[in-house]
């Protein structure tokens, strides 16, 4: 089993309206609920590839049980701590006639320290315990900074592998705890390792200075690019096929799911880059905030192209100056 914890999920309440006119009555067309969150994005990506996941994290309030409710109607197994204070909701108003969205977000609620270790001691008590553990997204107020990385010392602790998916100073704390995985974007990790990551060369050394570390698994994706992934013995590299991109939300949560998927249970590292690109790539199939649809993986799959090369080789295969794979 493949457990996520989102810390700060959200309910996304979209509004569709013909033509909006501020400091108007306007008439909405069409709403739309989605429960929310990094962790949460991952367990349906996972769910929908058949795997087996349950999603953590805390809920409070009639927001939370409406996010409850639309993860029981999906099918999607969850176990959230409740909190005092009400789950975060964000507004979208989407002008149909110009495309525009206008979002209104809401700050988290507050975790008051009890809940904080009610939701630890939950997690302490997953049995049996998870072949993975996936920690993405903000932290809420209230919840220490360095959140990230007590979570990641008490999976190390219990010998589980943890993928750590965050941003700012709750990932370069939580980098610290080493956890088995990260997954920056380019931009995520040139302000975690603080230099310009410009060239496919400076990715690679990035990803590489990463698992320096201490990161048994490196990787930066790319958008476009697809990902480049570095442990102490190689570097891979994934490639999707161009596509028509309709919304590229949710392109990184489902290539963590496509990366949990195979290595919880021990498949191979290039079969894991390869699954992650195709299951990122579809999601970008996909309007708005929906997700990769099986369907599209399958057909995505056989056209990612995936090089591996040892590190020693690096310099040779890789920096040649074409973008070929060299396997
Ligand atoms: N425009 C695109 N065309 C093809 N594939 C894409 C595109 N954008 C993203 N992907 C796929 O999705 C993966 C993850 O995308 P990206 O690097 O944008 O992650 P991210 O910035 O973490 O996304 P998120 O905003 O969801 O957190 C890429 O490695 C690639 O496989
Ligand atoms: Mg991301």
């Amino acid at each position: 089993m493949i457990a996520t914890v989102t810390l700060n999920p959200c309910l996304d309440r979209t509004i569709t309206v013909h033509r909006l006119v501020v400091d108007e009555t306007n008439r909405w067309t069409g709403t739309h609920l989605y429960a929310g969150g990094k962790g949460i994005d991952v367990s349906r990506a996972i769910h929908e590839m058949d795997g087996i996941t349950t999603a953590y994290g805390f809920v409070g309030g009639p927001d939370g049980r409406i996010l409850e409710i639309l993860l029981d109607e999906e099918g999607l197994p969850f176990s959230f701590t409740p909190i005092m204070q009400e789950t975060r909701t964000n507004f979208i108003i989407t002008d149909t006639t110009t495309s525009q969205q206008t979002r209104i977000n809401a700050p988290g609620p507050r975790i008051l320290k009890k809940e904080l270790e009610r939701f630890i001691g939950k997690l302490r008590r997953i049995y049996p315990s998870p072949d993975l553990m996936v920690f993405g997204g903000s932290v809420p107020p209230g919840v220490p900074v360095n959140i990230y990385h007590d979570l990641v010392m008490e999976a190390n602790g219990f010998g589980i592998r943890s993928i750590l998916d965050s941003e700012g100073q709750w990932l370069e704390e939580g980098i610290k705890a080493k956890p088995y995985l990260v997954k920056p974007n380019v931009r995520e990790a040139e302000e975690l390792l603080k230099t310009e990551l410009s060239t496919e060369k400076a990715i690679i050394n990035g990803a590489l200075g990463l698992v320096e570390m201490g990161i048994e698994v490196a990787v930066v994706s790319r958008g476009t690019d697809g990902i480049v992934a570095a442990t102490k013995e190689k570097i891979i590299k994934a490639v999707p096929p161009p596509v028509k991109v309709r919304s590229a939300v949710g392109a990184g949560d489902c290539a963590i799911a496509g990366l949990a998927l195979k290595l919880a249970y021990g498949e191979p590292l290039i079969e894991a880059c390869q699954l992650a690109v195709a299951m990122g790539t579809a999601a970008v199939l996909t309007p708005g905030t929906e997700l990769c649809h099986r369907t599209d993986v399958e057909k995505m799959l056989p056209q990612i192209k995936v090089g591996e090369i040892s590190t020693k080789q690096r310099a040779k295969a890789f920096f040649t100056g074409s973008n070929e794979i060299s396997s």
